[in-house]
């Protein structure tokens, strides 16, 4: 009776261990010493370090460590090349891609052999996973190239791109930065991590071999000094980065200001929400895939389990069941799910972490079994007994550990889902699509998997929400992240802001009562926090008004109301658009005495700069209901639907130039799109923006959404963007305040846009073209949903 199934209790596995005979023989071809591949040329070994396997200690080959030298002829060469490669046609660089796409392929053994010496992840993976989304990257590039010049019209590649990526998935990840890169048109200078480099020095000898022209892709090997010599040099044009946080914090600061394109994929702790309904064997393979799945070393690891309270004990028992029968060890036999860690530093800084979570009362489960003596390698746990505030849960373990906590009602799993600093992804597990349909759009997470885990496809844009960095690899997002509006190169400086006294008399109007213009804050008018005025003149120093000194509690009082109408985001986009036509409406009718008070506080003649914001807030309720997603298809059996998302609530600096259109270009399509703002107007023509507050009111725009702060821009700029609560910040500033403000802003890692001194002639509505904003003002989450009865 039941004799299968006893077979498969019993059944011993004997080893099927995969040769490393091939990957060895190339190692030995280049005498196991590597110098970097500039220029397609080939530097002689220097100031060299160790590359090991971590599944032996064993070592493996020489690589050099490039210094500022090094980097800067990299560049040079990238610079070099670059003129010839951009202006080739797409189908050319199409074609280059194609043939790299195929390389890789033909040599796909090869290539997972020495990613898995060199990475100590088992061989099935690199084999099954790695090298084939690898290979399935640049196929999908190879298909953009020659779409780019009809799908991104007046777009120019950026230029020479530093891409600098983690050990996790060496070849994937520079699949992911190099095919996208090229295929617009860019050349690059990509380092690969110090633990991991040789699959990258492989494919530089893939890009020589199928004639890649010289200078197009190169590679230069080191740590973080050398990342660093990248990221500050002059002569790059974008920086893309994928690893931990904190570095890309401090990537963020030193790029603030720069106007280098920047591209952020960080860390993550990842929610894996089980309801009671879900089928519970699938959930439960899935979570292997979530954590266990390159021994946790995964951006988007599933690393916090919420189950649903009514399943959790009988979940946790088959999940401790399934944990004894994963087979730990040589990363090299085609049996083994978990193999080693990257390196002894990983294996320490896992362990460290799990006694300070058992010391804050955590209970850890791992099941019997030896570990290998020698090798990187940790046992899967299981960490239960633990409160939001234990270590184990709030912060990135990146390694083979599980947190499990359990939760009662879906408000509650959503709650504890998007408690956390991170929102790079999601799981989802319930047979009830419809409440899969409701959870999905609530979480902060780029991507979300319903009943389902760790999918990846090129044709799908990845990457993070909130300090899980900014920017998307893969998808139609991925390709634009290469791109940029061809009039960014025609931007000259503004010319100085003209100086005004601030001396000035108030003298009694004649014909009107006094007029108090206060802060606009939850819909109401507020006096301000410092209880001060600054006075507003005309051209000639005459005084037109005073407004209120705003300070930082009264910014902290408007992004408290601004984040409680956050709700605006989900109003249908046609309520949205509604209410933009009536703020366009409404404006019109005061026409006349918009443009007597730009005319006032600037000299301008008002009448064209009104006429332009009323046709700027129509074309912005146009867009409302049209800015949005899409449906990928990736090659399973699964669709992933493209949401676009407000990025959240927005800080706007505006221009002080074009004080109402100024404002209202950058206002208008941040709420199209469900955002709301705390705007801080110009300093020297601020009543045409405290002016909006009765149109505001008037045209239903609801409490909280548009909130107005008077006062030094550069200060309350400042303050915007050092606020976690807002995530995003658009400011007209000089190049030292933009520089500050970008600076500013990477305690939550909130997106800036600043306009670095530069001029924008806002006037022509046509040049920019509302899309700049729009996706400026949103964030894609992939959503990936499979399908098959
Ligand atoms: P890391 O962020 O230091 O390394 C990633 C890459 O950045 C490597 O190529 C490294 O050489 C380079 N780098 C380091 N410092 C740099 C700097 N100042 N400027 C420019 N480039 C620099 O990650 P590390 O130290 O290897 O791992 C530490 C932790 O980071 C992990 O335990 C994990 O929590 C997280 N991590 C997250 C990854 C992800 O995919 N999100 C990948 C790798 C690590």
């Amino acid at each position: 009776m039941n004799r299968i199934a006893q077979v498969f209790e019993t059944l011993e596995y004997g080893p099927a261990p995969e040769a490393p005979d091939q990957a060895l023989d190339w190692l030995d071809s280049h005498g196991r010493a590597f110098g970097h591949f500039i220029g397609g040329k080939w530097t002689k070994p220097a100031n060299t370090f160790t590359t090991d396997n971590p599944a032996t200690g064993e070592i493996l080959a020489q690589i050099s460590a490039a210094d500022a030298g090094d980097v800067d002829k990299a560049v040079k060469a990238a610079r070099k090349a670059l003129k010839e490669w951009s202006a080739l046609s797409g189908f050319e660089r199409g074609r280059y891609l194609y043939a790299i796409a195929r390389a890789l392929q033909k040599h796909a053994r090869l290539f997972a052999v020495l990613e898995t010496l060199d990475n100590g992840k088992p061989i099935r993976e690199s084999r099954d996973l790695d090298i084939p989304l690898a290979a399935r990257h640049f196929y999908h590039h190879a298909g953009w190239a020659p779409l780019i010049d009809t799908q991104f019209p007046s777009h120019v590649p950026y230029g020479v791109c530093g891409q600098i990526i983690p050990w996790n998935f060496p070849l994937l990840m520079l699949a992911w930065k190099i095919a996208p890169a090229l295929a617009a048109g860019n050349t690059v200078v990509l380092k690969p991590a110090e633990f991991t480099s040789l699959t990258a020095l492989l494919f530089a000898e893939i890009c020589e071999r199928i004639g890649l022209p010289k200078g197009v892709v190169n590679i230069v090997t080191g740590a973080g000094e050398t990342g660093e010599a990248m990221v500050s040099h002059d002569d790059i044009d974008k920086i893309a980065f994928t690893g931990s946080t904190e570095v890309g914090k401090a990537i963020r600061s030193v790029t603030a200001g720069t106007g280098k394109g920047l591209s952020l994929e960080l860390g993550g702790k990842s929610p894996y929400v089980v309801f009671e309904d879900a089928d519970i064997d699938s959930a439960i393979e899935g979570l292997v895939d979530a954590i266990w799945f390159n021994q946790g070393q995964v951006c988007c690891a599933g690393s916090r389990l919420l189950v649903q309270e009514s399943i959790k004990e009988l979940f946790i028992a088959r999940l401790k069941r399934r944990m004894a029968t994963l087979r730990l060890g040589d990363p090299m036999d085609k049996a083994v799910d978990i193999g080693a860690m990257v390196a002894p530093v990983q294996v320490e800084r896992v362990r460290d972490l799990m006694q300070r979570g058992a010391a804050e009362g955590a209970t850890i489960y791992e099941p019997d079994g030896e570990v290998p003596s020698v090798g990187c390698f940790v046992k899967p746990a299981l960490v239960t007994n633990v409160s939001p505030a234990n270590s184990l849960v709030s912060e990135e373990i990146f390694g083979p550990v599980l947190v499990a906590m359990s939760f009662r009602t879906p408000e509650e799993a959503v709650a504890l889902a998007n408690n956390t600093r991170y929102g790079l992804a999601a799981t989802v597990w319930t047979e009830n699509v419809n409440l899969a349909l409701d959870i999905a759009p609530k979480l902060k997470a780029g991507v979300v998997w319903v009943n389902g885990t760790n999918n990846f496809d090129a044709a799908v844009g990845f990457g993070g929400y909130k300090e899980s960095g900014f920017g998307r690899e893969g998808g139609r997002e991925g390709m634009a992240a290469y791109l940029k509006p061809v009039w960014m190169k025609d931007l000259k400086p503004a010319p100085a802001e003209p100086k005004r006294s601030d001396r000035a008399t108030n003298p009694l109007d004649a014909e009107h009562l006094d007029r108090t213009a206060k802060m606009y804050i939850g819909g109401k008018q507020a006096r301000p926090d410092s209880g001060y005025s600054r006075p507003v003149l005309g051209e000639n120093g005459a005084f037109v008004g005073e407004v209120g000194e705003g300070n930082r509690k009264d910014i902290r009082n408007a992004v408290e109301v601004a984040r409680k109408a956050l709700g605006w985001g989900t109003t249908a986009a046609h309520t949205r658009a509604q209410i933009l036509y009536y703020l366009a409406e409404n404006l019109d009718a005061r026409r006349t005495e918009f443009a007597e008070r730009i005319k006032a506080q600037t000299g301008a003649d008002g009448a064209a700069e009104v006429a332009a914001t009323v046709a700027r807030v129509f074309v912005c309720a146009g867009w409302a209901d049209k800015y949005d997603g899409a449906v990928h298809s990736p090659p399973m059996r699964a669709i992933a639907a493209a949401m676009v998302e407000p990025l959240g609530v927005l800080g706007i600096v505006a221009p002080p130039e074009l004080p109402l259109l100024g404002t209202l270009s950058l206002v208008a399509p941040a709420i199209a799109m469900g955002n709301p703002v705390v705007v801080v107007p110009s300093a020297t023509a601020p009543l045409s923006v405290t002016d909006l507050y009765q149109v505001l009111d008037t045209s239903d725009v609801p409490a909280g959404v548009v909130n107005i702060v008077t006062g030094d821009p550069a200060v309350l700029g400042k303050v915007l963007a050092e606020h976690d609560g807002v995530d995003g910040l658009w400011a007209f500033a000089s190049q030292e305040t933009s520089t500050a403000f970008e600076k500013a802003s990477i305690g939550n890692l909130k997106q800036t846009w600043t306009s670095r001194g530069l001029a924008y002639d806002l006037m022509d509505a046509q040049r920019y073209g509302a899309e700049f904003w729009l996706a400026r003002a949103t964030q894609v989450k992939n959503v990936w949903v499979p399908y098959g009865a």
